[in-house]
């Protein structure tokens, strides 16, 4: 029997819901998993994440990925409970369990459960939940006319370098874009652009591509780490400098970029054109190596 197809939701394409997801020690049925309603995850926020996308059954950047949740782990003073060949391990055999394939790999570790209070509970073992739910591609429609962003202030907190899941601040900040009929939000903190509610943010003037350098304003995107590579080793130049709010309007182009929706060029800011208000040529050709990299990668 053909295998089914095994994702956890996707009303678009109307798939059954029977993926496997990984707790604490078990891959079982997504419907069977439980936490404790004391899980500090759940009471307080209290843990960190990752998003890794993969291609073809394969992780892409797991390295990073897994680098960058240490990060997370140790900023928040936690334990990582996995080795990197421990983890490289169980997120194999989930994406294995769900039909590989392109999926979006969802991986959470939180303090634990414990009687609440807001200091760290002691002796407690932290709570590991990983899930897959299908990767969508880019839509051609968005890559052939870019899409369109709103700035707002920058309301996040000072640590915005931890991958943190109490993300309410990053939600409210994507839902006033969506409301405001836009698809991502550009952060302005101190005057300058940070990065967007979900995705790294970028500025093209005159073929020299600007972002925010990494500090405690933005999240290192694994991303933000190729593409600027890429765009390196292609001889483009790369600043990483934040770009004054004053400046946006006059960019030749704005890009946005995370795991799950690559590069995407935006088309128009607060409901201007970004420059001639078509995609842009820097991008055309970063997002063209992009492409050929993920596919060397899925090989
Ligand atoms: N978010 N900055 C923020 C605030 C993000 O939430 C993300 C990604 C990025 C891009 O990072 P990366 O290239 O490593 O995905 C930057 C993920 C996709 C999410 O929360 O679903």
């Amino acid at each position: 029997m053909a295998s089914a197809i095994r994702y956890v939701t996707d009303v678009d394409l109307g798939l059954t819901v029977v993926a496997d997801v990984f707790i604490n020690g078990s891959f079982v049925a997504a419907e069977q998993a439980t936490v404790s309603v004391f899980e500090r995850g759940f009471l307080l926020g209290d843990g960190v994440y990752e998003v890794i996308p993969v291609y073809a059954g394969r992780c892409f950047e797991l390295a990073g990925h897994l680098n960058r949740l240490e990060n997370s782990l140790a900023g928040v003073k936690m334990t990582n409970p996995y080795r990197d060949d421990e983890w490289e391990q169980l997120i194999d055999t989930l994406i294995q369990r769900n039909g590989g394939g392109d999926q979006a790999l969802y991986m959470q570790v939180s303090r634990g459960a414990a009687p609440r209070d807001h200091v760290f509970p002691e002796g407690v073992s932290t709570s590991v939940f990983v899930m897959t739910n299908p990767l969508k591609p880019v839509s051609e429609i968005v890559k052939e006319h870019g899409i369109q962003a709103i700035t707002l202030v920058d309301t996040r907190w000072q640590r915005c370098d931890i991958k943190a899941i109490s993300l309410l601040p990053n939600s409210l900040l994507k839902q006033e874009a969506k409301e405001a009929g836009a698809e991502e939000a550009l952060l302005i903190r101190d005057g300058f652009m940070t990065e967007g509610s979900a995705s790294n943010s970028y500025a093209v003037f005159d073929g020299v591509v600007y972002t925010a350098p990494k500090d405690n304003t933005i999240l290192p995107g694994i991303t933000r780490d190729v593409l600027l590579s890429l765009a390196r080793e292609a001889g483009i130049i790369v600043v990483e400098e934040a770009v004054a709010e004053s400046k946006l309007s006059e960019a030749d182009e704005l890009w946005v970029s995370s795991s799950t929706r690559e590069i995407l060029p935006i088309t128009q800011l607060n409901g201007q054109a970004v420059g001639s208000g078509k995609v842009g040529p820097v991008w055309q050709k970063v997002d063209a190596l992009y492409q050929q990299m993920k596919k060397r990668a899925a090989q």
